[in-house]
């Protein structure tokens, strides 16, 4: 080693720090020189040991002196770089992290826009209790104790019945369908009457692609002085319009629930076919959405108003059902699988 080694050395120092930018430029060029394991100075500094003694003195005092004026000149530049910038070595260009929305869940979605139908024709949105009595959930809809429209629904008991509440009544039962509030409401209410009931009841079902041992109801009744078939007839083709789209067809078709005479289902036209037959429809053409009817003299009799002066209709809507027809789902357990992949395609 020579002191023209010490120049060339320099004038690399030179060259590298006239290019150095920013703090991170810098600090390359301060390993580059004089980094403790790799630097060319230090490199240069380790290899004095093996100079004869005199060499050793004057080469040594010439890179002792080269250390302190690159150490002066990257001080000088430092100060006026300043520290690195808080963004250095970030990625600006990435695309950012887009906080997780929640959202409602498609069954609450279709049971919002039932209640926003219904509302906006002035109904009243009540609830009810899910562990009901005999009389409310049967008896008084005009099912008493063997009445074979009981095994229409296979109810779940109570292992023991719950304490009297006001009116003497010992709930006993999960409800099998929301009707129950017709009753709870009338024996609190004179007509008029103009309500819809939502909620979950329960049956002994098994898990399967059409049954849940739970799922959802929208009650509706509305009673008052000469309410009649065609009353509940427009009523319901709003309802579907609103619901499936302006225009869609719709019929009732003759059934039978012991708290409507006359009682009747309600059928749309299939959404996936429009009515020319597909397997959502089974090949009718018709989806079958909801079930309805006149109240029955009985009932009103059960609640103290007067069948001669009062006349209503009723309707129960099962809104799973709803929702499988409405976005083409074809296994209603995926609505309580809570998988997010399903869940985010049907509410936006
Ligand atoms: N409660 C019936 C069910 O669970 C649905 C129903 C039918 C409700 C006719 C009504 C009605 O109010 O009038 O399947």
């Amino acid at each position: 080693m020579s002191v023209s080694d010490l120049s060339t050395l320099q004038a690399e120092f030179d060259e590298a720090l006239s290019q150095a930018q920013s703090a991170a430029d810098l600090k390359a060029v301060r390993d580059r020189f004089l980094g403790r394991k790799s630097g060319r100075l230090t490199a240069l500094l380790k290899t004095l040991g093996s100079l004869p003694p005199d060499e050793r003195r004057t080469v040594g005092a010439a890179v002792n002196a080269l250390k302190q004026t690159f150490e002066a000149r990257l001080a000088e530049r430092e100060a006026a770089v300043g520290s690195p910038a808080p963004f250095e070595g970030v990625d600006i260009t990435l695309p950012g992290r887009r906080p997780a929305l929640g959202r409602r869940h498609p069954l609450t979605q279709v049971r919002e826009r039932i209640e926003d139908i219904f509302a906006g024709m002035g109904y009243q949105i009540i609830e009810g209790p899910e562990l009901e009595d005999d009389w409310h959930n049967f008896e008084a809809l005009n099912m008493p104790a063997e009445h074979p429209a009981r095994d229409m629904q296979d109810t779940l008991y109570l292992s023991a019945p719950m304490p009297a509440d006001a009116s003497g009544r010992r709930a006993s039962l999960l409800r099998t369908h929301t009707s129950g509030m017709q009753i709870r409401y009338m024996e609190a209410h004179e007509p008029p009457v103009r309500l819809i009931a939502p909620g979950r009841v329960y049956r002994r079902d098994n898990f399967d692609a059409t049954h849940t041992p739970m799922f959802t109801q929208v009650e509706g009744l509305v009673v008052d002085r000469d309410i009649s078939l065609g009353d509940l007839k427009g009523t319901l083709q709003v309802f579907a319009e609103q619901f499936f789209g302006a225009g869609v067809a719709t019929r009732l078709r003759p059934s039978f629930f012991p708290y409507t005479e006359p009682s009747a289902e309600l059928d749309v036209e299939c959404q996936g076919c429009g009515g020319r037959g597909c397997p959502l429809c089974k090949y009718t053409g018709w989806i079958e959405v909801l079930g309805c009817g006149m109240v029955h003299p009985a009932v009103f009799e059960a609640v103290g108003y007067d069948p001669e002066q009062y006349t209503g209709f009723a309707f129960g809507v099962g809104i799973e059902r709803l929702a499988l027809r409405l976005y083409g789902v074809d296994d209603i357990r995926m609505f309580y699988e809570n998988d997010l992949r399903f869940l985010e395609q049907l509410a936006p």
